[in-house]
């Protein structure tokens, strides 16, 4: 495997690559699904069933709702999930357009394999759109998520480069996690929210694959001081989606009382936010920031760069 290393403050990297683009676009190619197979006609969501695996979820740690509010919280979590998904994929189109544009007489394999990326990607946003409007007709009360997803990006992307393609790495390799442990879930999850996660991991492995040479690429001849600001930006990005995360777990208890039409005591909202809080953190930054592949990426940067990764990472828990 080709390395990236740092040498007094500067990372050279020979030749970059820890993957191979001619590779990763034949994986593509093999797996590209199309959502007509995934949704639609008799592929419906049953609302009888749970969404998302419970190491995401976390209703369990609600003692004071019952079975079916549970389930129900489990559910207002899927479609935020959904939303989330959406606004993220929204800014990483145009980066890694961006990302690939000046460079398009590189290598061919590189720019088709990123190229069909991209295509993916903007498959990805219509796909959860239409789960989205399948949430809608079948759950019926309201669901308010934060927004619009614009805004979000434009914010995300006036950030450092280095750092947006480092969260941007973060989210596709969180999604591998997300099916497996929707497939080691011992609870009853709907078949076809779970045929979602397993055909977005499915083509997000070879995203995150390219994600990690888009940083290599960028990191190519930045020195020590340029890393570490990358590095500022992405804490800033993570900053700023956690408080997005925050504004979404009022909402989702609101959209939890609407549905089940309870008024929580204040002892009860304490415990939802507390407990929701953390588990939001842990879905869309703490399960990617940890995830093994990522601190690989993180200790080609520098040991210091991951050592910042690892003391931040238990407040994602
Ligand atoms: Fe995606
Ligand atoms: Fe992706």
């Amino acid at each position: 495997m080709l390395e990236t290393n740092v040498v007094n403050g500067t990372v050279v990297s020979g030749v970059v690559g820890s993957y191979d683009y001619q590779d990763t676009l034949a994986a593509s190619q093999k797996v590209n699904w199309r959502i007509e197979d995934i949704i639609g006609g008799d592929k419906k969501l049953d609302f009888t069933k749970r969404f998302m695996p419970e190491s995401l979820a976390r209703v369990e740690q609600l003692p004071f709702l019952n079975d079916v509010e549970k389930r129900v919280l489990n559910q207002i979590r899927g479609n935020t999930y959904l939303s989330i998904f959406v606004i993220v994929e929204e800014f990483i189109v145009p980066y890694v357009l961006d990302h690939i544009r000046p460079s398009l007489d590189e290598d061919d394999y590189r720019s088709r394999a990123f190229l069909q990326f991209v295509g993916e990607e903007v498959k990805h946003i219509q796909l959860f759109k239409a789960f989205c409007e399948e949430f809608k007709q079948g759950f019926r009360s309201e669901c308010k998520v934060i927004g619009p997803a614009a805004d979000i990006g434009k914010e995300v992307l006036s950030n450092d480069p280095l750092g947006v393609a480092l969260a941007i790495l973060m989210i596709e390799w969180m999604t591998q996690d997300h099916y497996v442990d929707s497939v080691k879930d011992d609870g009853d999850i709907d078949p076809l929210f779970k045929s979602l996660l397993k055909n977005h991991w499915l083509e997000e492995s070879q995203h995150a694959k390219l994600d990690t040479m888009m940083v290599e690429h960028i990191a190519a001849g930045l020195d020590a001081e340029a890393i570490a600001r990358g590095v500022d930006a992405f804490f800033a990005i993570g900053g700023f989606l956690d408080e997005g995360l925050g504004q979404q777990v009022l909402f989702d208890l609101e959209a939890l009382e609407t549905a089940t039409g309870r008024t929580f005591t204040a002892d009860e909202r304490k415990a939802f936010i507390d407990v929701q809080t953390q588990a939001n953190r842990w879905t869309y930054l703490g399960s990617g920031m940890v995830h093994p592949k990522f601190l690989q990426t993180m200790d080609r940067l520098g040991a210091d760069q991951r050592q910042r990764i690892d003391l931040a990472a238990p407040i994602f828990s």
